[in-house]
């Protein structure tokens, strides 16, 4: 009820409450609020009329007050009271965030230079998507193939640092069908602002669809991933190239990114690093998919994480689609 009053009145200030955790840390942050805002007015309001009421005037002197013992006991009870309030209260919530029921699913999740890899129990795998059922517990087993990131969605409430060479976790409970952004929390390279994912939470049918990989996340949807909606946003290699996070390395604009644009990159003569040169063709663009450090393009850094077993042939091909097509 809070909450709701609080939102109607600060409407955009609070993300959508997308677990129940989420509810608790907002009463949470209301309660720490209304606290700051009520002390505020009170030492800023006091502050004010005393400047104004025992200002220096001529034929006035100010009384001398040696010391005031039941101020004191107030004055110190009271915020004693209220940061154990504030203790306790956020402890009982921690405890809740961080704990995750004996039944929940997980699913692995690999962070690194820049996506997010998430691994379901049958195997399969998806880059930069994670579907979950709504109102079932998921926790996380993250680790890092590289460096320090860190797993954030917003709307749940949840983040935890995703750390090379050990398991962290994160679980929550999505109550909200729908997309949830995830961000990289923690500064991990040139294209860490790119580093984004998305929480799907699907209705139990559409999740049924999803075990027996029947379920299709409509295209427009994808488009919210962050990445620039480009001439090209029909193709269906757009939106391959959308979900494997490619756009965090390369810019559809000729414009230098991590790794080479894509625009007019197919047809193209490079210089790789060896100074050789070759022209971009089919099997180059599958070797560099599969094997990236193989003919590392002169100029840039050899950073390109391999997607050998993670695009299937129509995925492959409908990504040369669109490259052929972006001239
Ligand atoms: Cu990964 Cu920032």
């Amino acid at each position: 009820m809070i909450i709701e009053w609080f939102s109607r009145l600060f409407p955009g200030f609070l993300p959508i409450q997308g677990t129940e955790v989420a509810r608790d840390w907002d009463l949470f942050y209301i309660f720490l609020i209304g606290v700051s805002t009520f002390f505020f007015v009170i030492v800023v309001g006091a502050m004010i009329v005393f400047a104004i009421k025992y200002r220096e005037r001529p034929g006035h002197r100010p009384e001398y007050i040696a010391e005031h013992h039941l101020l004191e006991i107030v004055w110190t009870v009271i915020p004693t009271i209220l940061v154990m309030v504030i203790f306790v209260w956020g402890w009982v919530v921690y405890q809740r965030m961080v704990t995750a029921p004996e039944d929940a699913m997980e699913v692995r999740v690999l962070g690194k230079q820049w996506s997010w890899q998430f691994q379901y129990d049958d195997g399969r795998v998806y880059s930069n998507q994670l579907f979950v059922p709504v109102n079932k517990a998921v926790k996380l087993v993250m680790t890092s193939e590289d460096v320090l990131h860190s797993f954030f969605v917003p709307n749940f409430r949840v983040k935890q640092d995703v750390v090379p060479g050990m398991y962290t976790t994160v679980w929550f409970e999505a109550t909200v069908t729908g997309e949830h952004q995830v961000f990289c929390a923690e500064y991990c390279g040139a294209a860490h602002s790119g580093m984004l994912a998305m929480v799907i939470a699907l209705e139990p049918s559409k999740w049924e669809l999803f075990k027996k990989g029947k379920y299709e996340h409509p295209v427009a949807a994808l488009d919210a991933l962050g990445t620039s909606v480009g001439v090209q946003a029909s193709l269906p290699g757009r939106k391959v190239a959308e979900t494997k996070g490619c756009f965090a390395c390369h810019s559809e604009d000729g414009s230098r990114k991590i790794g080479p644009s894509f625009k007019g990159v197919f047809g193209r003569e490079e210089s790789l690093a060896d100074s050789s040169k070759i022209k971009v063709d089919e099997a180059y663009i599958r070797e560099s998919l599969e094997n990236p450090l193989a003919k590392v393009v002169a100029g840039f850094a050899p950073t390109m994480p391999p997607y050998k077993g993670q695009m299937s042939e129509q995925e492959i091909g409908d990504l040369l689609d669109y490259l052929k097509a972006l001239k």
